[in-house]
């Protein structure tokens, strides 16, 4: 075997206020599979990542749900932890940014900075919420466009019209934290000099270490030329305080790289057989990688090589950059019911699944990659059902009948092209190109299909004295569909540990594969993978939804049913011109039926009348009314709302209601108003 090399792989930090979905998924089943490749020839690669819980975000969402960032970020980390376990990615250690490790590395990577004189400050002026006394990020900042009047639009820049601006432009800016109109203050800052690497970071991006993509990518920035970079954020601030600087905290992106040597810090503290300096001192020769997406290349492929040359560290081998998931086609998306979290994909369908597919689509390049559903349905079940599985399926019974005992193949030479494949495809999986190893895998997996095909063990087995030679068949197939799975142990680990049970063998490394199995017992055969029928992902999207709501709900300040209410106080809304007001068809109804929704503690189920149409409503205002007496009872309805499908059925409109928080009015029109008229 060649030299074992030591290698440290990271993915990207996922942010602590989030749940993972099946966006982040594509890198870290990407890292992980890598990872699984290295291990399996022999190499010392290990895996390190955390959650990144550092942030205005962070601070707030804590605020929001009432309890610490502390109590936040434990309970996140450990439910993303748990999606990862679920799709079986497998860290070596993950860790938190909020840690002794990372503090202390923080601080000395800091120091050391600004020693070489690579930290600058000065005054700078932003907007503040004098109501929350807190600075305002962009994102934080609403206002109206100032370029085409639309409302309610970011910080920084337009939905509508795309135009870019500074919040200083927003017309009638307010605090989306407080709804406050911010004011300008000052305060100081702390600044990394980006500028004084550049000759360094030119370099280093450009001498092939790269992706094409992204070497090109940045030489534009550095034509639009580097800037200093703030690193430091006033409290209140979940994170670190800077040195010397009480009140003052770094910027949660100063910190979040940072977090990768803090996670391999822990893992070496434990692990006899790994050495913080003889991965990370400026000579190193072990290597270091980082899988991001493409909107964290600026972080990674300049602040972040910067930090660790400036403060003498070695800096990463390469930076592997993926593009976006997108899923049938677009952007994931809330209302269509694609944007899909880890868990719920767990409650539905194989993790494997998933993981085969985007490993299938996976090439080098930083381009999006399509989770078509329809197509993952389809390749998923031909591929590994249909092609992969098959082959052992079609051999294990005669291999049982014969006495479990696997006998010498029929077809060494045949075995020996399935083993000689292995470099080819080994070179792919080293490159990242996994689109073409699976390719020639699968290109195996027809051959082995269309062999045993032609031998026609099935006819044999008919005729007594071809015993040997049905056995000798099979354990070929056998044998061959063994080989694949070394070659697919990466992208599906479950899968390999139940062949490495069936074919009782501890392990698939990829060495292992030039040792035929002959006069070797097995067990006996249970099918690896399931069929994915299209209910499954049917009801995935649906649950999706469901998602959605619940967190709007959230959002809206109730708590964890998934029962909506639009009933809590709420800041006064924009203001609006009548052509948006029209929009709203509203209708005085009758209800005729009232009745509660059993596991639902929020909502009752209305049946209205609109004058001739009826209509099926769910209205969180359980709390207020007994559903008897509401039947009978005119109200006003909102009829042009679309439909929602909710957990306990479609809802087809809203009735409307007053409400504080606390109590709950339903409107009623004056007598004399009629089910169905329009009110304006
Ligand atoms: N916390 C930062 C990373 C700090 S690394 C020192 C962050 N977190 S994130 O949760 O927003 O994203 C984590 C990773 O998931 C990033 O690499 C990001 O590019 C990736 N993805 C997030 N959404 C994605 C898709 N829809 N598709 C593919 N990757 C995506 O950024
Ligand atoms: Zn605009």
């Amino acid at each position: 075997m060649s030299q074992q090399r030591q290698i440290l792989v990271t993915s990207a930090l996922p942010y602590a206020n989030g749940p993972i979905h099946l966006g982040h998924l594509l890198e870290y089943i990407q890292t992980d599979i890598w990872t699984r490749f290295q291990k399996s020839r022999g190499h010392q690669c290990t895996y390190v990542c955390a959650d990144d819980a550092h942030g205005t975000a962070i601070m707030l969402r804590a605020e929001q749900e009432g309890i610490t960032p502390q109590q936040l970020i434990d309970r996140v980390r450990a439910e993303h932890y748990a999606d990862f376990q679920g799709f079986q990615v497998q860290f070596d250690h993950y860790h938190s940014t909020h840690s002794e490790e990372n503090r202390t590395l923080s601080e000395l990577i800091y120091t050391r900075l600004r020693e070489q004189g690579h930290i600058a400050s000065r005054e700078i002026e932003q907007m503040y919420d004098p109501e929350k006394g807190l600075f305002l990020a962009d994102r934080f900042i609403k206002g109206t466009c100032p370029k085409c009047g639309a409302e309610d639009q970011y910080g920084d820049n337009c939905e509508k019209c795309a135009a870019t601006y500074t919040p200083a432009e927003l017309i009638n800016p307010r605090s989306a934290i407080s709804g406050a109109t911010p004011v300008m203050k000052k305060s100081e800052h702390f600044f990394f000099k980006l500028p004084d690497f550049a000759t360094f970071l030119e370099n280093w991006t450009q001498d092939g270490r790269l992706q094409e993509q992204i070497a090109n990518k940045l030489k534009e920035w550095f034509s639009a030329g580097l800037q200093e970079w703030d690193i430091s954020r006033d409290a209140p601030y979940f994170g670190f305080e800077i040195p010397d600087a009480p009140g003052k905290y770094f910027y949660v992106w100063l910190d979040a790289p940072i977090g990768y040597l803090a996670s391999f810090k822990h893992l070496c503290e434990q692990r006899a057989d790994l050495n913080f300096d003889d991965y990370w001192r400026a000579d190193s020769e072990a290597e270091v990688y980082h899988f991001i997406g493409k909107d964290i290349v600026y972080f990674h492929a300049l602040f972040w090589p910067a930090m660790l040359e400036g403060a003498g560290f070695r800096t990463p081998n390469s930076v592997f950059c993926h593009g976006f998931v997108t899923v049938n086609g677009a952007k994931m998306s809330k209302s269509r019911g694609t944007f899909i979290k880890a868990r719920t994909y767990l409650d539905h369908l194989n993790p494997e699944a998933l993981r085969y597919y985007f490993a299938a689509k996976l090439t080098s390049r930083v381009d999006d990659l399509d989770l078509n559903l329809d197509d993952f349905l389809q390749r998923v079940n031909s591929d590994l059902v249909g092609k992969l599985v098959n082959i052992a399926s079609r051999c294990a019974g005669f291999v049982k009948k014969g006495g479990g005992q696997l006998a010498p193949m029929s077809a060494p030479e045949l075995y020996q092209r399935f083993v000689e494949a292995g470099e080819a495809i080994a070179a792919d999986y080293e490159r990242r190109e996994f689109g073409r190893a699976l390719r020639q895998i699968m290109e195996l997996a027809d051959e082995a299909n269309t062999w045993i095909n032609d031998q026609a063990p099935w006819v044999l087995a008919k005729q007594e004295d071809q015993a040997a030679q049905v056995q000798a068949i099979c354990s070929t197939g056998i044998n061959l569909f063994r080989v694949l799975m070394v070659y697919l142990a990466p992208v599906l680990p479950e899968m390999a540990d139940k062949t490495a049970q069936f074919l009782r063998l501890d392990k698939l490394d990829w060495e292992s594969r030039h040792q035929p199995l002959e006069n070797h017992a097995i067990e006996g055969f249970k099918p690896m993978m399931a069929r994915i029928e299209a209910s499954q992902i049917e009801a995935l999207l649906a649950a999706s939804r469901e998602d959605i709501e619940q967190e709007a709900a959230l959002k809206a300040g109730t708590n964890t049913s998934t029962d909506p209410s639009p009933l809590e106080a709420e800041p006064l809304a924009a203001e609006i011109n009548f052509d948006d007001f029209i929009k709203v068809d509203l209708r005085v109804a009758r209800i005729v039926q009232c009745e509660a929704v059993p596991k639902a503690n929020k909502l009752l189920k209305l049946t209205l009348d609109l004058g001739g149409e009826t209509r099926t409503v769910f209205s969180g205002i359980k709390s207020a009314y007994q559903p008897e007496d509401l039947e009978g009872k005119l109200t006003v309805m909102v009829a042009n709302l679309a439909p929602r499908q909710m957990k306990f059925g479609l809802s087809e409109g809203m009735v409307l209601a007053a409400g504080d928080g606390e109590g709950i009015y339903l409107l009623e029109p004056h007598s004399g108003a009629q089910p169905g008229m329009r009110v304006v």
